[in-house]
């Protein structure tokens, strides 16, 4: 009998383990629908790390790139006092991304 229960467990980890990855390797926005590539953003097919803001700044044209491509918004969330932002503390890429500046400030912004 006990054996049977720590099979069951064991099986059931192994599908929570199987679940938990998919939903980690979830694309979320534009992303998805461009069919970017893991290895686009991790240089590996098999990621089990976060991926390197290097390949963001090659794609979109760097800090100085996104700033210029938001500079119209009453609020740059792209330029700012903070200086350069790692694009990965707002933009989560498989979640539903946060605004970093939203720990100070009270800003309404849309954010994907
Ligand atoms: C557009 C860039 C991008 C693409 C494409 C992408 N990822 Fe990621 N991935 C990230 C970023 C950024 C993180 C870190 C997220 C965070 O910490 O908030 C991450 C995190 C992960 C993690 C979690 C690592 C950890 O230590 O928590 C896994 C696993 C992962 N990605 C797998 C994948 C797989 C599999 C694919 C392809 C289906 C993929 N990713 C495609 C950017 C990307
Ligand atoms: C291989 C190129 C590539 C890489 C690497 C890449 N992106 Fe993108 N990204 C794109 C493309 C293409 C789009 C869609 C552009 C459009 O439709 O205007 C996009 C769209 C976005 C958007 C708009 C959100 C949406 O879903 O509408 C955000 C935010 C973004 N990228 C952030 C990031 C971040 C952060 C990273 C690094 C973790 C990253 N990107 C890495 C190519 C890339
Ligand atoms: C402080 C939070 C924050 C950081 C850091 C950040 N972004 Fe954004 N990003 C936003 C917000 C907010 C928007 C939505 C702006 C709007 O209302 O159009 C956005 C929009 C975008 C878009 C949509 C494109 C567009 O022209 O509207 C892309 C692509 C993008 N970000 C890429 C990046 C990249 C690449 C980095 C790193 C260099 C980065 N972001 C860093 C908050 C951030
Ligand atoms: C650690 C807290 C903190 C964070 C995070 C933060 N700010 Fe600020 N910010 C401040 C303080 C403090 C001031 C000056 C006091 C004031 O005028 O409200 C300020 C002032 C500003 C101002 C001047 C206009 C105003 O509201 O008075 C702008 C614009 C601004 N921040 C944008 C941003 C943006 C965009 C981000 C995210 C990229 C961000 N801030 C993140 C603390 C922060």
């Amino acid at each position: 009998m006990k054996l049977r229960y720590s099979i069951i467990a064991a099986v059931m980890l192994i599908i929570l383990a199987v679940v938990s990855t998919a939903v980690a390797q979830e694309l979320r926005g534009k992303h998805k629908e461009n069919a970017i590539a893991c290895v686009d953003c991790h240089q590996t097919e098999t990621p089990d790390s976060p991926a390197d803001v290097e390949s963001c700044l090659n794609c979109h044209g760097g800090f100085e790139g996104m700033a210029e491509a938001t500079k119209d918004l009453t609020i740059n969330p792209h330029d700012s006092h903070l200086g350069e932002v790692d694009c990965t503390e707002c933009h989560r890429i498989h979640e539903p991304s946060v605004l970093y500046c939203n720990k100070c400030h009270n800003y309404q912004m849309e954010l994907k």
